[in-house]
């Protein structure tokens, strides 16, 4: 991962640690009830990719365990991984694309009610992303991937001679000539792998997503509810399709990019496709950023306009993150696919605790602060989720109170210690194990391994039914009594 060049440590703090009765009366342990949105507490577990599906991308015994450990420290709301819309394979990532799903997901949003006691909403977030290849050997892409086209035979003289040959001649330049050769997007796809962008709209089925996603969504939505889901949230954030939409770099001619409104039109179509489909009293929101923290993307007076349009459409709930782009992320090691938290944009989205003088904790605050503002000054009451760095009491309980947000998410903390929230309420947030942001977890994830965190995955290995990682070396969830 990119890391600020200041290389700045900033430690956890734990913070006060208020008595039971102190924490019952904040506002963080209030309820919120908001429209069809109703929470016992402003708590929030955002989406967190562990890994887990089985290959068709159905739950496995493993995912609905890590969903029920989440479960016990009963936050007002857990909001399961970033799940599939589409029938299509996708590894051991969660998939919604079908009916045959559904009884996977019943398992996981039940054992929500049952392991929090009925203390947490189970919340799914639905993705839609495109095709993104591994970075590929030079040959193999110079012989077997690349398209020949008249330009690389007239820079090369080669108009008439035969493909093989073509292919041999750029076999054989160095990197600055190869370079002058391929187009742009040929030597992003040598150097980074291909990828496919919003913006392709010369591939028909990228020119028909808008045409295409909006039932997809809106299918997977009506799955997640006859699951027991108590909402959905919508991917509208970071390198995936609907993002990709919402950028500032998206440019398409169609009516969907170009210009603010039409890069929220489809955003709002599918939107009003899940609405459709799930009725004016089940919960929908999204994800989406309050900047994209890259050259030339969205900033936050995009993500102010898309929020009141999205709020002013009837969105029930908007959670804020920040970056995670594919565009200024690290070219990866032949073999391996592009990471979107490996730039600068990635760190704005997981910040590490080595940072630069505004440090890792909160600094999506100003933002959300100037989203929810522009709500409010709108007339807009819609719940705001803020998320990044949030590690305490004093820190969350502050969001709400200096007006940034409704509710208050954590998604590493919670990993770190799953029972924090609850530990908090009971007045024992001196027992709090703090998340130490040095982000082995995310490591995980972008090696598509199980995540688990450091703190706790070598904790009691040795106990009888602890369950492990495939190669036996971590437990799969934090120890019962952590
Ligand atoms: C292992 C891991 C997986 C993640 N998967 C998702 C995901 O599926 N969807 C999503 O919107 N964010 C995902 N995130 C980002 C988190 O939800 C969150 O925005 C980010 O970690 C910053 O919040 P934090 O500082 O509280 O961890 C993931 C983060 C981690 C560490
Ligand atoms: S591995 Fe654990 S302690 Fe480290 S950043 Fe992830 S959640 Fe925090």
């Amino acid at each position: 991962m990119w890391k600020p060049p200041q290389r700045i440590a900033f430690l956890p703090q734990r913070g006060s640690v208020p008595t039971k009765e102190q924490a019952s009366a904040s506002r963080l342990f209030s309820q919120l009830v908001a429209g069809p949105v109703a929470l016992s507490s402003r708590t929030w577990v955002p989406a967190m990719v562990p890994w887990r599906a089985d290959n068709d991308g159905h739950a496995t015994q493993a995912v609905i365990d890590w969903y029920a450990r989440f479960a016990k420290g009963q936050p007002g709301c857990i909001v399961i991984e970033a799940t599939g819309i589409r029938d299509v394979p996708s590894g051991p990532l969660l998939r919604a694309g079908h009916d045959r799903f559904t009884e996977g997901l019943k398992r996981i949003a039940d054992a929500i009610h049952e392991s929090s006691q009925g203390k947490t909403k189970a919340y799914i977030q639905l993705i839609d992303y495109l095709a993104v290849k591994r970075r590929p050997e030079k040959t193999r892409f110079l012989q077997r991937f690349l398209q020949i086209t008249s330009h690389h035979r007239e820079v090369l003289a080669m108009r008439d001679d035969a493909e093989d040959a073509v292919r041999d001649r750029l076999c054989g330049l160095d990197e600055s000539a190869l370079q002058q050769v391929l187009s742009e997007r040929e030597w992003e796809s040598l150097q980074k792998g291909a990828r496919e962008r919003v913006t392709d709209t010369g591939l028909q089925h990228i020119r028909e997503l808008p045409a295409v996603l909006p039932e997809l969504f809106a299918h997977a939505a009506r799955r997640a509810r006859d699951a027991g889901f108590d909402g959905v949230e919508l991917h509208y954030a970071h390198a995936y399709t609907m993002a990709s939409f919402l950028s500032a770099r998206n440019n398409r001619s169609d009516g969907y990019g170009g210009n603010a409104s039409g890069r929220i039109r489809l955003p709002l179509e599918v939107f009003s496709a899940v609405r459709r489909a799930t009725g004016a009293d089940f919960p929908v929101g999204c994800r989406l950023l309050a900047d994209e923290c890259i050259e030339g993307g969205s900033s936050v007076d995009d993500a102010v306009f898309y929020c009141v349009e999205l709020a002013r459409a009837g969105m029930d709930f908007l959670s804020l993150s920040r970056g995670g782009k594919f565009d200024d992320a690290k070219q990866p090691k032949v073999g391996e696919a592009i990471y979107p938290y490996t730039g600068v944009s990635g760190y704005e989205c997981m910040p590490h605790y080595l940072s630069d003088t505004k440090g890792p904790f909160g600094r999506n605050f100003e933002a959300t602060r100037k989203v929810r503002s522009a709500l409010r000054a709108a007339g807009l009451e819609t719940p705001i989720v803020v998320a990044g760095g949030i590690h305490n009491f004093d820190q969350a309980e502050a969001a709400l109170a200096n007006g940034l947000a409704d509710i208050v998410g954590s998604a590493r903390q919670s990993l770190a210690d799953p029972n924090w929230w609850r530990k908090i309420r009971d007045g024992q947030a001196d027992a709090v194990h703090l998340c130490e942001y040095k982000n082995y977890c995310e490591g995980l994830d972008q090696k598509h391994k199980q995540v688990t965190c450091q703190l706790w995955d070598r904790v009691g290995l040795s106990d009888s039914g602890i369950e492990r990682t495939r190669d036996g070396k971590r437990r799969l969830t934090a120890p019962v009594d952590w």
